[in-house]
């Protein structure tokens, strides 16, 4: 694997998910593998998770890791050619780019949407910089429109907690005080659609995602209807994707707290596990109550964030 930006990346999922098992059974099996290979890991935005589970993996893969927050410490940069550069911006992109890669031999990117252009986030403009000019394997850690390690401690998660063979999983939108990305739902909606579930995505009217992510997915816009007989609720807020009103993109269309996931919403489950990526604002997304239940998964699933990113990590050095 040279980058990893989306569920295609893994090719089988059947095959990662039993690597993801044979790394969560020994974490430490592939330690040789990182000997004197170094990862560094670019945070333009802020993390919790992400930048503990990532530096955990590599280091389970015997690496050594460098962290850097763009915004604290290092130069401002500026991400656009042909800009004059007479700003507070010191170092542009187009240099900074190869110098971070001349340090390290895997690179580890988050940069979220800036909802200031739906085309320059949805062609991923600064990841794929990243790809193109840096020479070495890039792997996403929240781009603009995709979080690809989450998804894929989503599904390990599933794959865990699961009753039947085929279960029911409901991507369901919430509401939230703030224009957040669709980076996580078109992820979830990217791998569920490829994984060995039945597939729904509720959301009010305005909130679609973009097609390239719901692909064959039912939407269903009755979020009581969705929720019959679900085994998992994927709880998310997105900002408005501008799939059907461009001029709407990053807009916050709704904010109906009748969206909220509460016990009530549960009671329609057929005794439904509950999800979220982490960090959840209680009761706009999630209700104390369901967040703390047995049947709230949001902890094992960030923990299978250290397993997801040593899976990828593993497979982008097996590469090198
Ligand atoms: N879920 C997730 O990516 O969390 P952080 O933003 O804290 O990394």
């Amino acid at each position: 694997m040279k980058t990893y930006t989306n569920v295609f990346d893994l090719g089988d999922l059947k095959t990662a998910l039993a690597e993801a098992a044979e790394i969560k059974q020994d974490r430490y099996k592939y330690e040789a593998l990182g000997k004197h290979k170094t990862c560094l890991l670019i945070f333009f935005n802020n993390s919790l998770r992400t930048r503990l589970s990532t530096q955990k993996a590599a280091r389970n893969l015997g690496m050594d890791v460098i962290v850097l927050d763009v915004n604290q410490g290092a130069w401002k940069l500026e991400t656009e050619r042909g800009v004059i550069m007479d700003g507070d911006k010191s170092e542009h992109l187009l240099e900074a780019i190869p110098v971070m890669a001349s340090y390290c031999d895997v690179i580890g990117v988050r940069s979220f949407a800036r909802f200031e252009s739906r085309e320059d986030d949805y062609t991923e403009k600064i990841l794929n910089q990243f790809i193109r000019y840096s020479g070495k394997p890039v792997f996403s850690m929240e781009a603009a429109t995709g979080h690809p390690l989450q998804a894929f401690a989503d599904l390990i998660t599933i794959e865990e907690y699961k009753r039947t063979e085929r279960p029911k999983v409901v991507l369901t939108w919430a509401p939230h005080p703030r224009a957040l990305p669709q980076a996580v739902p078109n992820s979830f909606a990217d791998f569920m659609n490829e994984a060995d579930v039945d597939f729904v995505i509720t959301h009010p009217e305005g909130y679609e995602l973009d097609p390239q992510f719901v692909r064959g997915a039912q939407v269903e816009y009755d979020q009581k209807k969705a929720f019959e007989g679900a085994d998992f609720i994927y709880a998310k807020n997105w900002a408005c994707p501008g799939v059907t009103r461009p001029e709407d993109y990053g807009k916050v269309l709704c904010k109906d707290r009748s969206w909220t996931v509460d016990t009530e919403h549960m009671s329609w489950t057929n005794n439904a596990f509950f999800m979220h990526c982490l960090p959840v604002r209680r009761n706009m997304i999630v209700s104390d109550e369901v967040i703390e239940a047995p049947t709230s998964l949001v902890i094992p699933e960030a923990a299978n964030r250290e397993i997801s990113a040593t899976v990828v990590l593993k497979r982008l050095l097996q590469a090198l």
